[in-house]
């Protein structure tokens, strides 16, 4: 029998999967000017980021080691595999994506 072999594209995450994961980011990751309308404060640009950067980020707010109750709450539900699907979603809209 065939055993199923863990997708080839899971090591670098599938942007396919990760835009529609990234559809609550761009909520405040996808504004003009990068900046939350209420209460402003300045949302860093994704798009265009180095993938093992974002994946560090996401996993340092997930397990409480960067501090920002928005993105700890955001990334608490994350899963390896989400983190590495929604990256790679934003380095595949590259710097002129949200
Ligand atoms: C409610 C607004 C909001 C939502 C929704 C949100 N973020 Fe964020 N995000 C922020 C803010 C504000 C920061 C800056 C926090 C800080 O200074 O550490 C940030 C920071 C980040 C960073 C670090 C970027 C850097 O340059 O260091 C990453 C990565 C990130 N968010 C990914 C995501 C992903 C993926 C999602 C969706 C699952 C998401 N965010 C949803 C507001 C949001």
């Amino acid at each position: 029998m065939i055993a199923l072999a863990p997708l080839a594209s899971s090591a670098q995450g599938d942007p396919e999967r990760g835009k529609v994961i990234a559809y609550t980011c761009t909520g405040c990751h996808g504004i003009p000017f990068y900046k939350n309308v209420y209460p402003t404060y300045s949302v860093p640009k994704l798009g265009g980021q180095n993938q093992e950067y974002l994946v560090s980020a996401l996993k340092a707010y997930r397990e409480g080691t960067r501090r920002h109750a928005t993105m700890q709450a955001q990334a608490a539900t994350l899963s390896d595999q989400d983190i590495l699907d929604v990256t790679a979603y934003f380095v595949s809209i590259g710097e002129n994506g949200s």
